[in-house]
């Protein structure tokens, strides 16, 4: 347990006072009865698409908590992980007051939301093995420190972090720390969402858009206290998952053994991959991958993802990141796109 923790010390104040907004389907919840539905001043013509989607997403909540294994009540979803991270800052930190703190080189969502609402960055890069500087982060923290953000496995270096150095994390910084598991269907270790019970200031997002394959639909997954639950609820959008996107994430969850072949798939794959570019002279280091991508070290990565682009692949330049020079990151792709990944590195 953090004994620091407060979970009404962290709540903006105007999020505390607030009455969420209360739609049709908040007021009248079915009870599975024939009712005649004149209530949310919907087009009664029926296309499958023409009532207003659940709020509260029950169905598809069930399915992830017997999938995930987490309680329903602890689960919230967004539109994409982005949409729930959104709502993080906007629940807990107070615009031009409060800060977060960051771990680059990670995902830059996390900085551009800070932006967005006028939250401070307080950045404490990761050590040289890309793993979180828990003294400093601890250091870094004051009294308006509302979250840290912990991407594990992290994007773009693909390793996770160290189970000692989160817990520790979780027993000793005074806000709540998010730990983005958008890649934690390939990594060797589990969620942290089985530690929910252990820690009431942990928050756990993860995403259909990686090795559910289902970018397209934007469906994040957000698991936490059912206080915190409550608290993110309060501020969503009452619709802002669509009954498509429920739908499509309902079949994903229901074929979740297709997805872990896709992902055993992907995971050989990145091994091949890693083993077939390990001997070329002007990659300098391949770095360990939990994710479903390879950052790698190059002689010159402006000139090798320029070469690329010239034979028709696309990858990413993480360059501009600290810790990063010359880096690219390689997203494993299907068996054809990789031969041809690793016969055009070959070539270059
Ligand atoms: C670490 C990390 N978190 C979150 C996301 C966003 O996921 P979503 O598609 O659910 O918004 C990404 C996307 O690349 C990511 O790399």
């Amino acid at each position: 347990m953090n004994t620091l923790f407060n979970l009404d010390l962290l709540v903006r104040e105007n999020v505390k006072a607030l009455k969420p907004y209360s739609s049709a389907r908040d007021e009248y919840v079915s009870s599975g009865e024939q009712m005649v539905f004149l209530d949310a001043n919907e087009n009664p013509f029926e296309n499958g698409l023409n009532r207003y989607p659940d709020p509260h997403q029950r169905n598809l909540k069930q399915l992830i908590s017997e999938v995930k294994q987490v309680e329903a009540s602890q689960i919230l979803v967004g539109n994409g992980s982005d949409e729930v991270l959104d709502l993080i800052f906007r629940a807990f930190c107070e615009p031009g007051k409060d800060n977060i703190i960051t771990l680059p080189p990670t995902y830059g969502m996390y900085k551009v939301l800070s932006g967005i609402n006028n939250i401070e960055n307080r950045e404490v890069l990761l050590t040289d093995k890309f793993q979180p500087n828990v003294d400093e982060i601890l250091a870094a923290t004051d009294e308006n420190t509302k979250l840290l953000f912990l991407c594990t496995p992290n994007n773009p270096t693909g390793n996770s972090f160290d189970f000692e150095a989160i817990e520790r994390l979780l027993f000793e910084f005074p806000g709540l720390v998010v730990v983005d598991e958008a890649y934690i269907d390939f990594a060797i270790n589990g969620s942290w969402s089985f530690r929910l019970n252990d820690f009431p200031n942990l928050i756990v997002t993860q995403t259909l858009s990686k090795a559910f394959a289902m970018a397209g639909i934007r469906l994040g997954l957000c698991f936490a206290s059912e206080e915190i639950v409550a608290v993110l609820k309060k501020i969503k959008p009452p619709y802002n998952v669509n009954e498509l996107t429920q739908q499509k994430a309902f079949e994903a969850l229901e074929n979740y053994e297709t997805v872990k072949e896709q992902v055993q798939t992907l995971l050989k794959e990145r091994k091949r991959l890693s083993e077939a570019i390990a001997t070329i002279p002007y990659i300098e280091t391949i770095y360990d991958s939990d994710a479903n991508f390879i950052l790698i070290k190059v002689d010159d990565a402006n000139k090798r993802y320029n070469q690329l682009l010239e034979k028709g692949i696309v990858i990413r330049n993480r360059s501009t990141q600290p810790l990063c020079e010359n880096t690219l990151r390689l997203t494993i792709g299907t068996i054809e796109e990789n031969d041809k990944l690793i016969s055009t590195l070959k070539a270059l």
